[in-house]
């Protein structure tokens, strides 16, 4: 027998590559763009730098034959796997195919997967999942589902090794959210990117609540009331675009300090020094504080929509890289409550695995009172935060602003939790409480046994401000390091950013914590 000429080896594999770069076939290309949504592929192309995709497995092949499967197979089966470059730094990268059997996780998927994952671990690289899936290969049965266990081992190994980033492009329904709610981050295409653990029918079937899939699994009800997405964007170009945005900020792997852009001007903002309204009770507006000291448009909020009461975000200060959590006085007074503990603890704890040092402004009244925060466990979401704070070794500086009252001048940063510098500025009030609070409890008997009661009570409270509520008084213990002028803040956070880059601090070793689930 002949030997098959090189030349036709060669044309027959630019076929196949051919066939597999259709996935499941111009049909199912078509149907996918119908629904306004784009191929595996295109997304990919999105999101890294022109040219710079290197597919791997375009050629595996499910193995399964059940229920007509032999006749279904396609190159790459339902997943693109590869790795690539953003901003010219190494990303590894999986995108979901749905014009293969709707994105589903067959036993092959999940390897492909897997194998990109023990890449990203071994090699020290930002992971990226594009999700567009019906969830398990329905006709693989357990084959999916011990797939998808394969791949939340490594979503767990590769926690706090390399930045986990997953992209809600479509549904994702079952074990295909799993995955993602186990990766620091995760963005939805809005419109499109749907999550759920079940849909609308089994809901009906099983409460008789009628819900459509959008409300059930939409951006609004992830980004805005469950909190389990963290960004959405309204085009699937621009959510791509973002994730390039947010590993900017981002080391390669926690044994990398950030990127630091040296170029940038130290300046002082004069705004600041106006900024407090003299009522303190009037909200102002955290964002501007913000923006005054950061390096220009350099805020990239996290969970923007999620307990607004707390602000989290990156950001970078004289070209360094940090992360910023701060109250913002406009929603609840700032108050810490069970969903602000929660957002800023996750975000404390992500900055501190991949060596962001932590920025905090304070403004904060105290935990919310109530019934139902206290139902909804607010000592054990609050405890988060003290935790998240405490065992963080990364720089930690903060700026009183305003009111730190009781607990929650404790859990923001402060001196014992190991803060590093804590700067106040003059209208700075620490204290166990509010000053009209304090004197109802602590001069009650005076005061209800008083001719004039309520011209003693208006005497005891200003004797109590002008003991307790300034800075001054924690000043001269040492736990506040300095009372600057507001205008000298961003120069003040830039020295001490330089002073402490080398800042090393370990703790006893130990397996792993037992932080407050
Ligand atoms: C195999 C699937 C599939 C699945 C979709 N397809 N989901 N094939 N397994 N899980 C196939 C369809 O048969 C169809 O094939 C193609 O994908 C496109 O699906 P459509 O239904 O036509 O698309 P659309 O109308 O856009 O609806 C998308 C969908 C719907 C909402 C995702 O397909 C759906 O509800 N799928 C089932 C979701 C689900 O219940 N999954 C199992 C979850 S349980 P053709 O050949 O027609 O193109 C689970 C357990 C794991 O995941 C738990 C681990 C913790």
């Amino acid at each position: 027998m002949n030997p098959q000429p090189t030349e036709d080896k060669n044309k027959k594999l630019i076929e196949i590559k051919e066939t597999a770069n259709l996935g499941g076939g111009q049909k199912r290309i078509d149907s996918q763009h119908a629904k306004g949504k784009f191929t595996a592929r295109e997304r990919i192309s999105f999101l890294l730098d022109e040219n710079s995709f290197e597919e791997t497995d375009s050629l595996v092949t499910h193995r399964s034959n059940e229920f007509g499967l032999e006749d279904q197979k396609f190159f790459g089966d339902a997943v693109v796997t590869g790795y690539g470059l953003i901003n010219g730094r190494l990303v590894f990268v999986y995108a979901q195919d749905f014009t293969v059997l709707g994105g589903s996780l067959s036993e092959a998927v999940s390897e492909k997967i897997c194998k990109v994952m023990d890449l990203a671990v071994q090699n020290g690289a930002p992971i990226i999942g594009l999700i567009d899936s019906g969830g398990a290969r329905i006709q693989e049965g357990i084959d999916s589902l011990s797939g998808y266990a394969k791949i939340f081992q490594r979503n767990v190994i590769a926690s706090g090794v390399v930045p986990q980033i997953s992209v809600m492009m479509g549904p994702a329904a079952g074990g295909a959210t799993y995955s993602p709610a186990l990766t620091d981050f995760i963005f939805m295409v809005e419109g499109t990117g749907q999550m759920y653990i079940t849909g609308p029918d089994v809901i009906r079937a099983v409460t008789s609540e009628e819900i459509s899939h959008e409300e059930l699994g939409g951006f609004q009800m992830h980004t805005q009331l469950s909190g389990v997405a963290h960004f959405s964007f309204e085009k699937e170009e621009i959510t791509l675009q973002k994730v390039r945005e947010l590993l900017e900020y981002i080391p390669q792997n926690n044994m990398e300090e950030p990127q630091v852009d040296e170029n940038v001007e130290i300046q002082s903002s004069e705004i600041l020094n106006q900024i407090i309204p003299d009522n303190p009770n009037e909200p102002y507006d955290m964002l501007t504080v913000i923006n005054e000291i950061i390096d220009e448009e350099s805020l990239f909020q996290v969970h923007e929509d999620f307990a607004k009461n707390i602000i989290v975000g990156f950001s970078r200060i004289g070209g360094q890289s940090v992360g910023i959590v701060a109250q913002q006085p406009e929603h609840l007074a700032g108050s810490l409550d069970v969903n602000a503990s929660i957002k800023a603890a996750r975000f404390v704890r992500f900055c501190d695995a991949f060596n962001i040092p932590l920025i905090t402004f304070i403004d904060v009244p105290g935990f919310l009172p109530g019934v139902e925060q206290e139902k909804l466990g607010i000592i054990r979401h609050g405890a988060k935060l003290i935790f998240a704070y405490a065992e963080a070794t990364v720089p930690k500086i903060s700026i009183l602003t305003r009111k730190a009252y009781g607990g929650s001048y404790i859990v923001m940063s402060s001196k014992n939790l190991n803060g590093d510098i804590n700067l106040s500025w003059p209208t700075g009030e620490i204290a166990v409480m509010g000053a009209e609070g304090a004197v109802n409890i602590i001069h009650k008997k005076s005061i209800s046994e008083s001719e004039s009661s309520e011209d003693l009570k208006t005497q005891l409270i200003s004797e109590y401000e002008e003991k307790f509520m300034n800075p001054y008084v924690a000043a001269s213990r040492g736990l506040i390091d300095d009372v600057i002028t507001p205008s000298e803040t961003r120069v003040k956070i830039i020295k001490s950013l330089k002073m402490l880059q080398n800042k090393r601090q370990n703790f006893p070793p130990k397996k792993h914590g037992s932080i407050p689930l």
